[in-house]
């Protein structure tokens, strides 16, 4: 394997690079459909999460202007049954709960420690509202909130695809909420459940568990759908039989980036079954043997041939293969 530097600036690659999101984004229900007519296209992961908050409207925007042809929102549901925009089934780690609601916490012991949560379930939309979702990421973020789905989706609609995460979708069947239904019913209120409806808001749906997709599915869901791959499920569903039985149920799978490395014949087998490939997460902060995020990047798109990825940098996305030359 050689590594190259990048040689073209993102300034020069911006005029094609347009052009080919443009394909991207009219094409991409077409795209995962048919896998072997392959572009390349950028997940920002969590929005611009590199550079601003992770989840946040400030992220997302940011995302769009470093050139997303997808935006990705992870999705949880509060106490009133509201989709929200986070990562983790908690908040105290992206927000000021400690704080504001230091009496509202689930305490835990485990080996000798005790742990203090706030989920989010624990919360209505309303209380949320009155978080600072930016303050522990960059001062300069501080006011940034946690957003709905719908406000996500009204900040996007025409400049970005959505790419949803449901998390944790059986930690809320437990509770009592769909998050399968909500996701679907916010879709079909924006006009946005069929393959297609908005060309420049092209949607795919991605989760963890096979379980919510199929769900999808049985709500009449045509809309491209993605499982996730990581380590605990990776023996199942990246052989043979698994990536057969997922053909059933999803157009891409979504792995974890090294799986890739140490399994170099899934790309090719994916699309062999028609199946897209979107591996998860490049950032600039962690990038092993690669030199640096963007050749990283360049050696899983023109490489390894991946159809696109979840990157926290999508300024560094690099649109041609000019940042890698493999052998
Ligand atoms: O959705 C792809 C990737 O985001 C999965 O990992 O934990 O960042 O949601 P996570
Ligand atoms: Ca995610």
């Amino acid at each position: 394997m050689r590594l190259l530097s990048q040689t073209a600036s993102h300034t020069q690659m911006l005029g094609p690079g347009l052009t080919r999101r443009a394909l991207v984004l009219a094409g991409v229900p077409h795209l995962l459909a048919r896998a072997t007519q392959r572009s390349k296209f950028v997940i920002a992961h969590r929005g611009a999460s590199a550079y601003a908050p992770e989840n946040t409207l400030a992220a997302y925007r940011l995302a769009v202007e470093q050139g997303a042809d997808f935006v990705e929102q992870d999705l949880q549901i509060t106490r009133d049954g509201v989709l929200v925009c986070l990562h983790d089934r908690t908040l105290e780690r992206t927000t000021d709960v400690a704080t504001v609601f230091a009496d509202r916490a689930r305490t835990e012991s485990a080996a000798g420690r005790t742990v203090r949560q706030w989920l989010v379930h624990d919360f209505n939309l309303d209380e949320l509202r009155r978080l600072d979702a930016g303050s522990w990421f960059d001062s300069k973020f501080r006011g940034e909130r946690i957003p709905t789905w719908d406000e996500a989706i009204q900040t996007l609609r025409g400049r970005a695809g959505l790419y949803p995460e449901l998390k944790d979708p059986e930690h809320y069947a437990a509770l009592g909420y769909s998050m399968e239904e909500l996701v679907w019913e916010t879709l079909c209120r924006h006009r946005l459940q069929e393959p297609g409806a908005d060309p420049k808001t092209p949607v795919v749906i991605q989760s963890f568990s096979d379980r919510a997709l199929r769900n999808l599915r049985k709500l009449g869901c045509r809309l491209p759908l993605t499982l996730l791959i990581g380590r605990s499920n990776a023996e199942r569903w990246l052989s043979q039989s698994g990536m057969r039985e997922i053909r059933s149920f999803a157009e891409a799978i979504g792995p974890e980036k090294t799986l890739l490395l140490e399994r170099r014949d899934v790309v090719a087998r994916a699309h062999a079954l028609g199946l897209t490939v979107v591996p998860y997460t490049f950032r600039s902060t962690a990038t092993g043997k690669f030199p640096d995020v963007r050749s990283e990047m360049a050696y899983f798109l023109f490489n390894l041939r991946v159809d696109g990825l979840f990157t926290d940098n999508p300024d560094l996305f690099p649109r041609s293969s000019g940042a890698y030359a493999g052998q």
